[in-house]
């Protein structure tokens, strides 16, 4: 049996990763992603200058998901490029790099950046992320992904895809899709969070961000990640790969998004939650579903969903 999976031009033995974001800021989580067995692995979005991020408590785990405000913590953008950079020299160029500028001239200069260095693995560019105060979430406003997209294509050659809000309305799928279809994107990643939910706890707030609001993800949002993954693997072009995220708890969810068109799967709150060792146990319990199901491989069953 077979777990192998590709994206782009790459290949990758399992079809299991982080979700950006998940224990990937720093050198020893990323060295920890490394060294499980995923399929590959992917670092925190930043920004050009190390952030602090929101203030605490801005993440907190609920019994059927979690709920954060991080406003963005990160090492800044030229500890990531150096960290590619020493994989690259190690040999790996398959890991991912996300990249969430401020503005769009934030992430042109860093995807400029990227595209005169040495790093050939994947790009992620974030056009979700829902907790930075004053800053609409660009995958929202159709009109200004079309110009982010334009102005990025314009000079970007290496593999580079999106990570995507979650839709809610199939005439929104059909427009995102449309936009998408017009450059050459190699995948798309949904969901981000759900954004700006609440969560209340007795009769307060359990973040401090934002008044409480912040990106819910874990089972809450599973039924609205699977429909992203399925109207995306639907309408976009089929050289565009989708990796699907949200509400993975177990091997049943990576199945399901496989089902529904998923070519990997992240996973974010059950990383947070569990440790490391969680890619063990959903490899293992993919592994069981499909041979129950005589299935060989992940092409077997991906995008293969029965429509009634
Ligand atoms: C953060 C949250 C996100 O959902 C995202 O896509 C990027 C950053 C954060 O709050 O740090």
């Amino acid at each position: 049996m077979s777990l192998e999976t590709s994206i782009s031009d790459k290949s990758f033995t399992n079809c299991l990763m982080n979700a950006s974001g998940a224990k990937c800021m720093t050198l020893e989580e990323l060295t920890n992603l490394k060294n499980a067995p995923c399929g590959t692995w992917i670092t925190k979005s930043c920004t050009i200058n190390p952030r602090e991020g929101n203030p605490s408590p801005r993440y907190v785990d609920l019994a059927l998901g979690s709920i954060n405000s991080m406003g963005l913590p990160n090492l800044g953008f030229d500890f990531y490029l150096n960290y590619v950079l020493e994989e690259h020299l190690d040999g790996n160029d398959d890991l991912f790099f996300s990249v969430a500028g401020l503005t769009l001239e934030e992430n042109v200069e860093m995807l400029h950046k990227i595209q005169n260095s040495d790093f050939s693995g994947c790009v992620e560019l974030n056009l979700s992320c829902p907790n930075i105060p004053g800053k609409p979430q660009t995958g929202y406003d159709f009109e200004r992904t079309h110009e982010v997209l334009t102005q990025v294509f314009s000079f970007y050659k290496k593999p580079l895809g999106v990570k995507l809000p979650p839709y809610f309305d199939m005439v929104h799928f059909e427009m995102m899709a449309e936009i998408l279809n017009q450059f050459p994107i190699k995948f798309v990643t949904c969901i981000n969070s759900i954004g700006n939910a609440l969560f209340i706890d007795d009769e307060a707030v359990v973040i401090k961000p934002k008044g409480g609001f912040g990106g819910i993800g874990g089972a809450y949002v599973k039924p609205t990640a699977l429909a992203n993954v399925r109207m995306f693997y639907k309408l976009l072009r089929k050289d565009i790969a989708i990796i699907g995220c949200g509400g993975v708890e177990n091997g049943r969810d990576v199945f399901e998004h496989i089902l529904c068109g998923a070519s990997m799967v992240q996973v974010g709150t059950q990383l947070m939650k569990d440790d490391i060792s969680v890619f063990s146990r959903l490899l293992n319990e993919l592994e069981e579903i499909m041979k129950l199901k005589n299935y060989h491989s992940i092409n077997d069953f991906k995008g293969k969903l029965i429509e009634l």
